[in-house]
């Protein structure tokens, strides 16, 4: 759309999620090992974070541990969330989810997609294992479970079919997460913008229903503004925001800045005067959409 007022486009980037207030509808998506680009790892993330107003969802698998990613955090008011993989022992699992509620997580992110050890030929080749290298033994009847074991919303992330969106409604899922793990668990698995062109199209209410995130290949303003236009909440980077901590904190700020612009120059762009008011109608979904060819 052209001719439309875009005057105040900037200021309508702020957000909720799951009800805390951020600046702007994408976050830090978990990732392990972060003390791969620097030594300060996952604290970056956790301060850019914060610089930037933004969520960041920190992985059970950082280099730094949980309690020192919750301790680098600006002041007890700044939101993170913490994404887990679960080991088969239930105890366990009921010890970590209260230490998580102690050191003040908003909500548990629990990565469904990783059934088994990810086949990652070109990490075998230069002797990087998968980081989560087990089979877990996941089900809709233990979720039901775990929701009854904490406080906290659980959000499952790896959801990739409109089908599993729906049992994560009925299954009383507050928020789900569109992803397919960058592409790494499995080839051949649908992008998360497929799978909401899909909920899209045979269930559009989910997006009603729940809060939906959406993560995979995020790179540039116009990227997040094809989730958010089918209803997607927020949208979560991954890589960009690992390379950048080569760089420290000042990198990860970068990106957040970098992000920020875009998505508001693009909308502008786009004739989108209200970020919030972005909607289906702004994406040719129909010639994107593999369902209708
Ligand atoms: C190096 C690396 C480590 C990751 N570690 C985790 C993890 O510990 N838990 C998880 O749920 N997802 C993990 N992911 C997947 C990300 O959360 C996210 O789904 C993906 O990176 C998004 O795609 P993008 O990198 O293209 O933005 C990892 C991704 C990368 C690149």
């Amino acid at each position: 759309m052209v001719l439309v007022d875009i005057t105040n486009i900037e200021s309508t980037l702020p957000t909720t999620i799951l009800g805390h207030n951020f600046s702007a509808p994408f976050f830090i998506a978990p990732c392990a090992r972060g003390g791969y680009a620097h030594p300060d790892a996952e604290l970056n993330f956790v301060k850019g974070a914060a610089y930037g107003d933004i969520l960041y969802m920190a992985s059970i698998l950082g280099t730094k541990t949980i309690e020192e990613i919750a301790a680098a955090r600006a002041n007890s008011s700044q939101v993170l969330f913490q994404q887990v993989y679960l080991s088969d022992n239930i105890t366990e699992t009921q010890v970590l989810f209260q230490q998580i509620e102690k050191l003040g997580s908003k909500a548990i992110v629990l990565t469904v997609d990783s059934a088994a050890d990810g086949n990652r030929h070109r990490a075998v080749r230069y002797g990087v294992g998968s980081a989560d290298s087990s089979y877990s033994y996941l089900t809709w009847d233990l979720y039901k479970k775990l929701s009854n074991m904490t406080s906290l919303p659980i959000i499952p992330k790896g959801i990739q079919t409109v089908d599993d969106a729906r049992l994560a409604v009925k299954n009383g899922a507050k928020a789900i997460y569109l992803s397919n793990h960058g592409g790494r668990q499995l080839d051949t698995t649908p992008s998360s913008l497929e799978v909401a062109l899909e909920i899209y199209e045979e269930e559009p209410s989910i997006f009603q229903q729940i809060e939906v995130y959406a993560d995979g290949g995020i790179r540039y303003g116009a990227d997040a503004l094809k989730l958010l236009a089918l209803g997607v909440k927020a949208v979560g980077l991954g890589r960009p925001f690992m390379l950048s901590n080569v760089y420290g904190v000042d990198g990860v700020k970068k990106v957040i800045d970098i992000t920020k612009h875009e998505i508001a120059i693009d909308a502008a762009n786009l004739g989108v005067g209200d970020l919030k008011k972005i909607g289906p109608e702004y994406v040719n979904w129909k010639s994107v959409n593999a369902w209708f060819s």
